[in-house]
């Protein structure tokens, strides 16, 4: 499948044709994104969470994240991978944003970053995106800034709140980002963005009507025990009745295992990420039952 580009990103905006997007940590789960109509990877800082076990995404370095970042890029050649920026790496100076973001590209070989950020990050966005590497902002909800507003919470609820998310989407706009990704807004607000702003406004726990949809590939597999959103699905017992079909031709087992080597999670997980892309094409996903009001 050939890889998304920066301008296919945009032309999906224009034709209603909602990008799907997963984390992703690691080679071996790459190689199964990488044969699926999935569109984009990130590879976020919840790695530290999820496959580097720390309690939440403040520790993550940057080293580390370029150590995950590659082996996905490996795993994955044919997929448009964003790299999240970690926390201490940007927000001092423009000259430590493009440094870090640089790394993403020319040790990881990823096509864009993403970070933290609306207004306070606008000269970032701007400097990264004028040394030629495309960024993708993130608002409402920001991981690396929970303590500033008391914690893990849903953001949008107050009028100020709304007017803080619009006045962060549109500095980004002006500093160049390529695309938003909005994070545990009420439904109805991102969709309200992404109806303002000509660049895509992506969700994750934040509703419908928006530009793509983004989610944790742990959660969607429900291989992290600690914690998983009310946004998101396992996908896994749907998927199953399918695998389980896959199998019943057993003509193609030798002493080995099966010939394709598709007889475990691996094919499980392909097929998991498959039926994320046709929810969230269908605008089955997200449904009521995974939206915050
Ligand atoms: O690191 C990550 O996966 C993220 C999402 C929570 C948006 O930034």
């Amino acid at each position: 499948m050939k890889k998304i580009s920066v301008r296919d990103i945009q032309s999906k905006k224009i034709q209603k044709d909602p990008i799907t997007w997963l984390t992703c940590y690691d080679y071996s789960f790459a190689t199964a994104l990488n044969e699926t109509s999935l569109d984009l990877i990130l590879v976020g800082d919840s790695g530290g969470m999820v496959s580097l076990g720390y309690k939440n995404t403040n520790p993550v370095s940057l080293d580390e994240m370029i150590i995950l970042s590659s082996a996905v890029r490996r795993g994955a050649p044919d997929k448009f991978i964003v790299g999240d920026m970690p926390k201490g790496t940007y927000e001092a100076s423009c000259e430590d944003a493009i440094k870090s973001a640089m790394r993403f590209v020319k040790e990881a070989d990823c096509d864009a970053i993403k970070l933290e950020g609306g207004v306070q990050m606008a000269k970032q966005v701007k400097a990264i995106s004028e040394s030629g590497i495309p960024v993708f902002g993130h608002i409402g909800l920001t991981p690396q800034s929970a303590n500033s507003f008391g914690g893990y919470r849903i953001v949008g609820r107050s009028d100020l709140e709304k007017k803080k998310l619009f006045a962060d989407a549109t500095a980004l706009v002006e500093a160049g980002a390529v695309a938003i990704l909005v994070e545990a807004t009420p439904d109805g607000l991102a969709r309200e963005l992404a109806e303002t702003f000509e660049i895509p406004i992506y969700g994750i726990g934040a509703g419908s009507g928006v530009d793509g949809q983004l989610l944790i590939f742990h959660d969607l597999l429900g291989i992290y025990p600690v914690f998983r959103p009310k946004f998101a699905p396992c996908l896994v017992p749907n998927v199953l009745k399918e695998f389980e079909d896959s199998l019943k031709d057993k003509d193609d087992l030798n002493e080995y295992g099966r010939t394709t080597r598709r007889d475990g999670f691996w094919e499980i997980t392909r097929l998991a990420v498959e039926e994320f892309t046709k929810l969230v094409k269908s605008g089955t996903y997200p449904g009521e039952e995974n939206v915050y009001l």
